[in-house]
């Protein structure tokens, strides 16, 4: 490198890129195999490993998902955004730098921060949030704490990846506001301002392009709106034309080894279908990607994983409902009823499944510290049929005792990547379950160990309801801690909680045409829906309770052209020591435009002792105020008097503030319509025709 001293940095790349033979340089655009980047010159082949919630590192040759080294488990991404608290993710980014340090991994697939459309996608539990801006938030916390240790995120599925059941060949059509507002934000908030090294572009097509070949995705917003500079990724087996790929911006086509790509890009280069430029900008990246890859690795903590997955799930447990059972009495007898208290799920199925080292279980954990109880198990988990033999066996450990923990959720079988659910039900055995438990019991506590919502149509019958989520491998411990109050919940839902399938709003356009995604209720998703509509339902967004109470006092919100500062002062009234999660939500009621009723702009966690009071303020960029205008293809600040709540939820409004936000000049060129029911509305939404359906390749 020394020759670089007497001419110019951006001259002597080009002069390396042009030492590497053009047959080299097509090689770089695929995989070297299944799990590296190809290597040659001074370019080093890296290591990539499945995340997000652990390390998959695969081993052996089996076709389709190979055995794993084995790792920790930690919880997945769907229980983790109800930490809402972007400094844990940082820790959590740190501690999965180490393993992959330890294992010689340089990249690790993660995190997934697709917009959690509906609550049926086989894959949300490797997602955070319905909100981009909590999406985001946790994501970037997560990848610079992995990068900060040099370890390359890589940020996925870009984009529109909603749906699981015909992800290969399906067509996101999405309008441009909504696409901007709640699809691509997380991605370029977590762009700009983490910078991920890598992106993984997703399977399907959106708006007619597949993603990996998407002209306008990859080139015009990704790198030259969101001045991204590092390695677009294609997910596994997502390139259908390698030509085109690279021509719009793909970097690398992933599994590798290369079954005949290079050759067809070097021809490309010969013919002149593919631009000189298009393989030095390649080698440039790929070589930027290899160096970022191989700063020192900063690896000095002594952590102990174990512990930090037990913490993790601790933070992430949402208490949703609790008429005082909670937390349990010990001097109460216990009866602890169903599989999962044994066999519990505690992640998600597919590319993310880690092989665990060890897990726990609510019954271990009860067991080492000598809690008495009786189990039953209840209900067979891979079923949906009631057995008679273990509900007798259940309701008579139930009548036998003053309280009952009953753990329910879905098996894998029910949730899945690479397919979506058809229902948010429960399987009916355990719903048959609660209704015979309630006969003999009325102090029913529900523990449920699901990757999604579903349906709890008893819910109002029972004591109390306690998330887990998917919780990883120290869950059993974590649980343990929760029911007898030795740690106290404060998750808050990451996404609501419907009451029945047909009231989530994108169900009438979640159907079975697997070529074409219809995304007609556009901004209108998760909470932006349920809130404006009044739309009831199970438990709201940002929803979670405690075992302590908090007051809000003294808010405070004042603006100048960085954004909006808020400041709200809390106090502790309980008798835990706790965490509530301040959510900071804005309104604009007069809004020419149309606009979800209110929206997340800004949140942060904070634990105080019994009766400690503290004052936090709250930093919102401007940018995270406006809506996505589509006359002028940006963001514009509507000006107007904003509301400003300080929430306990997205319907536990505390305190409010009134600020009058100048704006910017705007045309206010949005949609007219609320929700286009129709085609002939949602072709007026696009502004352009429907593509026309195309036959899967
Ligand atoms: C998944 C990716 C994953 C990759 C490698 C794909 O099927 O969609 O998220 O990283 O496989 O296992």
């Amino acid at each position: 490198m020394s020759g670089s001293t007497t001419i110019s940095g951006a001259l002597w790349k080009d002069m390396k890129s042009e030492a590497l033979p053009a047959e080299e340089q097509a090689k770089l655009f695929v995989g070297e195999d299944k799990w590296h980047t190809y290597g040659t010159g001074d370019i080093r082949s890296l290591m990539m490993a499945d995340g997000p919630n652990g390390l998959r590192i695969e081993t052996g040759e089996a076709v389709g998902f190979r055995p794993a080294v084995p790792a920790v488990a930690y919880p997945t991404l769907s229980a983790l955004g109800c930490t809402f608290d972007k400094e844990l993710m940082y820790r959590f980014g740190q501690v999965l730098a180490q393993e992959c340090i330890r294992d010689g991994v340089d990249i690790l697939l993660g995190p997934g921060i697709n917009h959690k459309r509906s609550p049926l996608c086989g894959r949300n539990f490797e997602y955070f949030s319905e909100d981009p801006v909590l999406s985001s938030e946790l994501a970037i916390g997560y990848v610079k704490g992995l990068q900060d240790c040099g370890v390359a995120a890589c940020v996925k599925h870009f984009a529109g990846n909603s749906r699981e059941t015909g992800r290969l060949v399906q067509d996101s059509i999405i309008d441009e506001r909504t696409l901007f507002e709640l699809y691509l934000y997380q991605f370029e908030r977590a762009v700009k301002q983490a910078r991920p090294w890598s992106i993984m572009a997703a399977y399907n097509l959106l708006n007619g392009e597949y993603c990996c070949e998407n002209e306008t995705l990859l080139r015009e917003i990704l790198r030259r709106q969101w001045g991204y500079d590092g390695t677009v990724i294609s997910d596994w087996g997502a390139v259908s034309d390698p030509l085109k790929a690279a021509q719009n911006g793909l970097n690398v086509e992933m599994p590798g080894p290369d079954h005949g790509t290079s050759d067809v890009l070097l021809e490309g280069l010969q013919n002149g279908q593919l631009a000189e430029t298009v393989f030095r900008e390649n080698t440039e990246t790929l070589r930027r990607f290899a160096e970022r890859c191989s700063h020192p690795k900063k690896n000095e903590k002594d952590i102990d994983h174990f512990a930090f997955a037990q913490e993790l799930a601790e933070r992430s447990a949402v208490l949703l409902r609790n008429e005082g059972s909670l937390p349990l009495k010990k001097e109460k007898t216990i009866a602890v009823i169903g599989a999962f208290a044994e066999t519990p799920r505690y992640q998600g199925a597919g590319s993310s499944k880690v092989n665990c080292l060890s897990v726990d279980s609510l019954r271990e954990a009860l067991n080492e510290d000598g809690i008495t109880y009786i189990y039953a198990k209840g209900f067979q988990p891979d079923s949906d049929e009631s057995d008679p033999v273990l509900i007798r066996e259940a309701m008579d450990a139930a009548q036998k005792c003053d309280q009952v923990v009953l753990m329910l959720g879905l098996p894998d079988g029910k949730e899945a990547e690479g397919f979506d659910r058809e229902t948010m039900a429960l399987p009916e055995n355990q719903n048959h379950l609660v209704e015979h438990l309630l006969q003999v019991n009325p102090d029913l506590t529900v523990v449920l160990q699901c990757g999604s919502p579903v349906l709890l149509p008893w819910a109002d019958k029972v004591q109390a309801i306690l998330l887990m989520y998917l919780s990883g491998c120290r869950g059993g411990h974590a649980l343990k801690r929760l029911l007898f109050g030795e740690a106290v919940p404060s998750g808050k839902l990451a996404e609501t909680f419907p009451l029945a399938d047909e009231d989530v709003p994108c169900a009438p356009y979640y159907t079975d045409d697997l070529l074409q995604a219809q995304y007609r209720e556009g901004i209108f998703s998760g909470y932006r829906y349920y809130s404006t509509f009044e739309k009831p339902v199970r438990y709201v967004f940002g929803h979670g309770l405690s075992y302590t109470s908090f007051r809000y006092d003294d808010l405070q919100a004042d603006a100048d052209e960085s954004g909006l500062h808020v400041h709200v002062t809390l106090t502790n009234t309980g008798m835990y020591a706790a965490r509530e999660t301040v959510q900071i939500y804005t309104s604009l009621p007069t809004s020419r435009i149309v606009r979800p009723v209110i929206e997340l702009k800004g949140f942060t966690p904070v634990f105080l002792e019994p009766g400690e009071t503290r004052t936090v303020s709250i930093d919102i960029p401007q940018e995270d105020l406006m809506y996505y205008d589509t006359g002028v293809h940006q963001r514009q600040l509507e000006e107007g008097n904003y509301t400003v709540y300080a929430a306990s939820s997205s319907d536990d409004l505390r305190l409010s503030a009134y600020i009058h936000l100048d704006g910017t000049e705007t045309p206010y060129s949005v949609l007219k319509k609320e929700i286009a029911e129709t085609e002939e509305a949602f072709t007026e939404l696009l502004g352009y025709p429907l593509p026309v359906e195309r036959k899967a390749h």
